[in-house]
């Protein structure tokens, strides 16, 4: 499948293999990073994994959970090389679309109070600040509190 990007870009599910390519990304970009053992659970566990890729390189990730109609986004990843040319963007539009194609009606997700980045990209693709998860995340001396944010899905057509 084709991801709407103005270059081309694939995107698929990931697979078992994808891992190790996944987790160089992954250590790269966050200051705490998933293991791959929670990859892997996440993998057997059924949900979703997306992977976007040029050419075999690692463009972006998704990990998004599915229990009935509502939808968690667990991780949202664009390789650092690529970050700020609206990737992060055109795969939260695509997952909005395939979610609303898979009957799900809302898309909830965490961020950690200093990304600011990814609530500047969460608020442009429409999601609202619903909440806060007090010290939910690792942080260094510490703990950081997370922003809970959700969107409703848009009806499929
Ligand atoms: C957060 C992340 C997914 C954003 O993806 P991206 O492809 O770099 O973002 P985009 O280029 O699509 O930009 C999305 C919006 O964020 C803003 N943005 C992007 N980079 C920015 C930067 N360095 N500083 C400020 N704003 C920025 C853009 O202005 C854009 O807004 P727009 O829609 O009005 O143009 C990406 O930076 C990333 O993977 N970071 C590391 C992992 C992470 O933090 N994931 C999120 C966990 S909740």
């Amino acid at each position: 499948m084709r991801l709407p990007y103005r270059h081309p870009l694939s995107i698929r599910s990931i697979r078992e293999d994808d891992l190790p390519g996944i987790m160089a990304v992954e250590v790269d970009a966050y200051p705490f990073p998933w293991s791959e053992g929670l990859f892997r659970d996440c993998l057997a566990a059924g949900y979703d994994g997306w992977l976007v890729h040029e050419r075999g390189d690692v463009v972006a990730y998704a990990i998004v959970m599915r229990v009935i109609d509502e939808a968690h986004l667990l991780n949202l990843c664009v390789a650092p090389h690529w970050q700020g040319q609206g990737i992060g963007r055109a795969l939260i539009e695509w997952l909005k679309k395939q979610l609303s194609g898979a009957g799900a009606v809302s898309l909830w997700l965490e961020v950690r109070e200093s990304n600011t980045v990814a609530q500047t990209l969460y608020e442009h693709s429409g999601f609202m600040r619903v909440g806060e998860r007090k010290g939910y995340y690792p942080a260094g001396g510490g703990r950081e509190n997370a922003h809970v944010m959700s969107l409703t899905l848009p009806v499929a057509d």
